[in-house]
């Protein structure tokens, strides 16, 4: 039987999916489900990690029943995640201690102010690139270590492991044998030294790590061993791992330094492609590992704008003026524009490029003749504002600034929210000829290491535009609309 297919597993913070991609890249076959969130306490974001491998497990079966794919027909599977989402769980039962910690998560602030007062910030900053701020793993291992009974006691013994969502979903895929991540993932645990490509033990003995939880790190090409033949009934290797942002600046075939992609989902995330230069931001981005194939490592800078579609969400189940996100278009489309209201979706703090934890959100500019309309359309204007703000922090800090932005991610769909980032951009935004650019990036990663293709150039190939968004805006126009989402967001700053 030929094995002419690549089942790319992408679990994300909302849902898992499954795809399975023929040789020409395409995509055959797609499963879905989503997966819960709970809030314990104010800012607490926690996931059920057996969740998220049940249902992942469960999409890629229903991906391969739907297209009657027999797991000897695959060549590989790959493997893309939510990053920074950490579990920790018992290594001779494979029990998770506690539920996986969301990126979204905001209980270890306080954990990250006592290592600024420590004085660590600085050498965080040199050796991971990283701000110091809860969305990253490290102190969340810090936080599950202290609070969860026995814990610490058991992580000495070497009794626990660590891992985000990659090494969890590897793990109980290959009934234990694969306890691994790659650069890309390690590169956001703020424990991970960018340049060295090892874990750090300076940072683990101030955060009180032992490095014994901590997995092996790999190239993101890479074959990392073979599912358990429980999974499919067949063992298929597993030759991709890559955190979902820098799988998709691959999946949008951003492949040369100077590219950028944007991925609109809960957060926005802007990566560009730096090739093999480390470059430190001066302007509130942070950089990242894009990817590792062979002795090659890729590096990426990165704006993370945490809070982006869950904007809307809040529209939605908060304020209850939305009844979906797909409605956004249409009802913003009643107005001609957003009637002077600017939408500031600083719920958790200010992330990129400012990084102001102390925030909250703002509506401003409200008057008697406003309409829901123009709070919708205020919301996703915020969406591509957020944008601009990265935008200018990387002209900031690059030479060669972009040309042009592909996008992808749910609110992609939105076309007028594309015209408008295209307008106050002032460049063309490109969506890809497929929805699904994440497990399309792990996938290509995966066919790489297999030798399904040969190499970069030949998945150039595969890659085409889907709509193309060109800028229309006078300047006079989108500078003055920009000026206002600037004075907005300084009102909003320590507020
Ligand atoms: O860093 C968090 C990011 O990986 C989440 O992505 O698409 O699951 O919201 P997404």
């Amino acid at each position: 039987m030929q094995k002419q297919y690549i089942l790319a597993l992408d679990s994300g913070t909302v849902k898992n999916r499954s795809v399975i991609f023929n040789r020409r890249g395409e995509m055959i076959s797609y499963a879905e489900k989503k997966i819960s969130t709970f809030t314990p306490h104010a800012e607490w974001i926690e996931q059920d990690a057996e969740e998220i491998w049940s249902t992942q497990l469960w999409t890629a079966r229903e991906a391969m029943r739907l297209a009657a794919i027999d797991s000897r027909e695959i060549a590989a599977v790959a493997v893309t995640n939510q990053r920074e989402t950490t579990v920790i769980w018992n290594r001779q039962t494979g029990r998770p201690l506690y539920p996986a910690i969301s990126w979204q998560s905001r209980q270890t602030e306080q954990i990250c102010e006592q290592l600024r007062e420590q004085g660590y910030q600085e050498e965080i900053r040199q050796k991971t690139s990283l701000v110091l701020n809860p969305y990253f793993s490290g102190t969340k291992i810090c936080w599950l270590l202290d609070n969860v009974l026995g814990a610490r006691e058991m992580a000495e013994k070497g009794e626990l492991c660590f891992g985000t969502i990659d090494t969890w979903l590897m793990w109980k895929l290959s009934g234990g044998e694969i306890f691994a991540t790659d650069y890309s993932n390690a590169s956001r645990t703020m424990l991970f030294h960018l340049k060295h490509l090892c874990w750090d033990a300076e940072i683990l003995r101030h955060l009180r790590i032992p490095r014994s939880m901590l997995p092996e790190v790999h190239p993101s090409s890479h074959l990392y061993g073979y599912t358990d033949a429980t999974c499919f009934g067949a063992a298929i290797p597993i030759a991709a791992c890559i955190g979902n942002q820098q799988a998709d600046l691959f999946g949008q075939a951003c492949f040369t330094q100077g590219e950028a992609k944007n991925s609109y989902g809960e957060g926005s995330f802007l990566l560009m492609n730096t090739g093999k230069e480390i470059v430190h931001s001066q302007n509130g981005l942070i950089t990242t590992i894009a990817w590792g194939i062979g002795d090659d490592v890729t590096y990426a800078l990165e704006g993370s704008m945490l809070v982006s579609g869950s904007s809307l969400e809040w529209l939605k189940h908060g304020l209850g003026i939305l009844k979906s996100m797909p409605d956004s278009e249409w009802v913003a489309k009643l107005v001609p524009d957003t009637g002077g209201v600017y939408f500031v979706p600083s719920f958790r703090g200010l992330s990129a490029p400012y990084w102001d934890t102390k925030t909250s959100g703002m509506i401003i500019g409200l008057k008697e003749d406003t309409q829901r309309a123009h709070i919708i359309r205020a919301a996703l204007a915020a969406l591509a504002y957020q944008v601009r703000d990265v935008y200018e922090a990387l002209t900031s800090d690059v030479k060669t600034p972009i040309a042009q932005l592909k996008v992808d991610g749910g609110a992609a769909q939105n076309n007028l929210l594309m015209q408008f980032q295209a307008d106050i951009l002032n460049m063309p935004v490109i969506r890809a000829y497929t929805t699904e650019t994440t497990g399309l990036g792990a996938a290509y990663l995966a066919g790489l290491a297999m030798g399904i293709w040969k190499d970069i150039d030949e998945l150039k190939s595969l890659w085409h535009e889907g709509v193309r968004y060109e800028p229309q805006m006078d300047e006079a126009q989108r500078s003055a609309l920009y000026d206002g989402w600037q004075n907005a967001v300084s009102k909003v700053m320590g507020w």
